[in-house]
């Protein structure tokens, strides 16, 4: 039975389906069979992210709708990776247990589910969350960034998940800049958010325009590392944090 993965912030733009379809990437090379859910209702992103815009596309909602089976909704990124995309427009009323549903009907079918939440720590984060195992918080080391990840695992914590499932991921990260500004260092933003590190990505040029150009980071570049390192770290391996590969 898949595993279920929360990916959340509270704060919007700090790199939530970014990190969600890297990941799934990533845990679909390693042989795991993946699905990833946009719950991003109006504003989903991994469609692009995952160069699959152009394909007609069942959504969630349809599924919620009795329109179409999840298994007819899901899109094939490759051998092991699946998308549920979100609808493009916000609909009038939405199921408030639309994943509870949608991820029992899918469960059996996949080792993991990672569900892509949108920015804000309302009822679109709560109906995230309901099916979900874990969570991962995603900030930049910023203090807003910060606070605002420290108050989506409060919300979340309400919504089901334990404190001691959830994690939390440094995205952006530069680390001369966080030492030479006022921007939080490592320990500070463990200590605020008030949530166990899982690991830290670097700021990488290539990823804002990925989806555009296709040009993707090496798989050894800092954050391919990154990346399979809390991929790892999820499936349970021991990896050490290793600062100094950070730039
Ligand atoms: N490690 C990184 N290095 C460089 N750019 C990044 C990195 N992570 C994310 N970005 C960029 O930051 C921007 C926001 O990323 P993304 O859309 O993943 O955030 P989000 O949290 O999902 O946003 P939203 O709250 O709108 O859903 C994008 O332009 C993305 O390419
Ligand atoms: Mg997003």
């Amino acid at each position: 039975m898949a595993e279920k993965i929360l990916i959340a912030s509270g704060k919007g733009g700090v790199g939530k389906s970014t990190v969600t379809s890297f990941l799934g990437k990533t845990m679909a090379d390693s042989g795991k069979k993946v699905l990833l859910i946009d719950s991003d209702t109006g504003l989903g992103a991994l469609d692009i992210m995952l160069s699959v815009a152009d394909k007609k596309m069942s959504t969630w909602i349809d599924i919620s709708d009795g329109n179409c089976k999840a298994e007819n909704a899901l899109i094939t990124i490759s051998d092991n990776l699946y998308l549920l995309p979100s609808p493009a427009t916000y609909p009038e009323t939405i199921d408030e247990d639309v994943f509870v549903k949608i991820t029992k009907e899918c469960e059996n079918d996949f080792d993991i589910i990672l569900i892509d939440a949108s920015a804000g720590i309302d009822e679109n984060l709560k109906r995230a969350a309901k099916p979900c195992d874990r969570a991962i918080f995603v900030a930049t080391a910023d203090e807003i960034s910060v606070r605002c990840a420290a108050a989506a695992a409060y919300e979340t914590e309400k919504f089901g998940i334990d404190r001691t499932d959830m994690r939390l991921i440094i995205n952006r990260f530069v680390k001369k800049a966080a030492i030479r500004s006022r921007l939080l260092d490592v320990d500070g933003v463990i200590d605020k958010s008030g949530v166990r590190l899982l690991g830290i990505i670097p700021e990488d040029k290539k990823i804002p325009y990925s989806s555009v150009t296709s040009v993707l980071p090496a798989k050894k570049s800092s954050f391919c590392k990154a990346i399979k390192r809390i991929a790892d770290r999820i499936d349970g391996k021991n990896i050490p944090l290793n600062l100094k590969e950070l730039k």
